[in-house]
């Protein structure tokens, strides 16, 4: 099977990604410069956003991953993460950036940000390829933002529908008989 016979339309393509990447790249290296920061990627759909942005920067950056998993009944997340990988290093005292693919309800970032608050992080920013505003639950602001997107399920560049489409190059909309089988 073919992944891009699944896509209904394509709405971030591999220029315009290219372009987000370049954009956000220029502005965190000047933001960080000298502050040599943690890069915090959650785990698994921010692994691509991650790569590229941070092949476009010229500065001393540190990656680590973070798995985590929101509790609750499948259809509504509670808000509670839970952590299934953690860091390998101590944020405290350090400029920590997260690395998100997509804020969506805003529940994980809310969880992750306070749970650095209590780790003493120096300080917590945000940078999000994409932003669902629409669907916001809680108060979270991004700080680096690629673009916004319709409240619709994308797919691609990392993001998936059951662990499918990540490998997509560009950002799509899935057709709506994917769902519904
Ligand atoms: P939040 O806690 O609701 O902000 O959830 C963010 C997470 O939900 C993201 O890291 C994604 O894994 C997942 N997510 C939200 N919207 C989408 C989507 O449209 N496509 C794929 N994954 C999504």
């Amino acid at each position: 099977m073919r992944l891009s016979d699944d896509i209904e339309k394509v709405l971030i393509s591999e220029e315009q990604l290219e372009q987000i990447n370049e954009e956000l790249a220029a502005q965190l290296s000047k933001d960080y410069a000298d502050k040599n920061p943690i890069f915090v990627c959650v785990l698994k759909g921010a692994v691509l956003f991650l790569t590229d942005l941070v092949r476009k920067m010229d500065i001393p950056v540190e990656i680590e991953f973070m798995d985590v998993s929101s509790y609750g009944d499948g259809i509504k997340s509670s808000g509670d993460v839970k952590i299934l990988k953690d860091l390998d290093v101590s944020v405290a005292g350090r400029d920590v950036v997260f690395i998100e693919d997509i804020v969506d309800t805003g529940l994980t970032l809310a969880a992750l940000t306070e749970l650095f608050k209590t780790r003493n992080a120096k300080s917590i920013k945000i940078c999000t390829l994409l932003d669902k505003k629409e669907n916001r639950q809680v108060n979270v602001k991004s700080d680096y933002i690629g673009t916004t997107v319709p409240n619709e399920f994308v797919v691609g560049y990392g993001l998936d529908y059951a662990e499918k489409y990540r490998n997509l190059p560009y950002i799509g909309v899935l057709k709506p008989e994917i769902y519904q089988n």
